[in-house]
């Protein structure tokens, strides 16, 4: 079995390894809008949640300043507002499309055909067939070495009534998307196996 010093592979060969083992990873479909009032929206796998009880969410890109950096970004540190949208499996090949590097000045909602809908708490768009969305405030920002990890707020959550059951939210209907390693989605079927404790 083949075993490696981190220090002995190169960047690209630690990334294989590193996405392969990390996977299958959500998707955070973030919506958001520029100061110049331009909707944005973007998938990030680099995601996942703190704090349940008071809820912070966090997800990861590379750490770039001006006009190398991602829009995604770049509009929540300006306007500290950002929207999480779950990935249903009918817009699989929409949010795929959204991550389509386009001028600042052009939004993917048009350029995939993504309805969106208005938030409550923020000044971001949100993707309107979205089975959850939750609305963040800038939490905080970090740099980890070539990383700038964003950390939200959870303000305000939408839950479609179809992914209900008495009233309360059913993981077990939520039809979304994961990201495995290199360019592999897949869906989130449960398996034949409960928690026992
Ligand atoms: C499924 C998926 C997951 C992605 N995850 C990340 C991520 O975690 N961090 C990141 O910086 N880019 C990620 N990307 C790439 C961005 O979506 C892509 O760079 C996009 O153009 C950013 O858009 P923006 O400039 O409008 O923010 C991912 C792409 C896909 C398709």
């Amino acid at each position: 079995m083949p075993e490696h010093d981190i220090e002995s592979l190169t960047p690209r060969e630690r990334a294989r390894i590193i996405k392969s083992a990390v996977a299958p990873r959500p998707i955070a479909w973030i919506s958001t809008t520029s100061v110049d009032g331009v909707d944005n929206l973007a998938p990030f796998s680099s995601y996942n949640y703190i704090s349940s009880a008071e809820p912070v969410v966090l997800f990861n890109t590379p750490y770039a300043e001006g006009d190398d950096q991602k829009d995604t970004p770049r509009n929540v540190l300006e306007t500290e507002a950002f929207a999480v949208n779950v990935v249903p499996e009918a817009l699989a090949e929409q949010m795929d499309t959204t991550s389509a590097d386009l001028d600042a000045d052009e939004s993917e909602f048009e350029f995939a055909g993504v309805e969106r809908a208005d938030c409550e708490r923020i000044d971001a768009p949100r993707v309107a067939d979205a089975a959850v969305t939750m609305e963040c405030t800038l939490y905080d920002s970090l740099r980890v070495r070539d990383r700038l990890v964003i950390l939200g707020d959870v303000e305000y959550v939408h839950v479609d009534e179809s992914v209900l059951t008495d009233g309360q939210i059913d993981a077990a209907k939520i039809d979304t998307v994961a990201r495995l390693g290199g360019p592999y989605y897949t869906d989130s079927e449960p398996i034949e196996l409960e928690r026992q404790f």
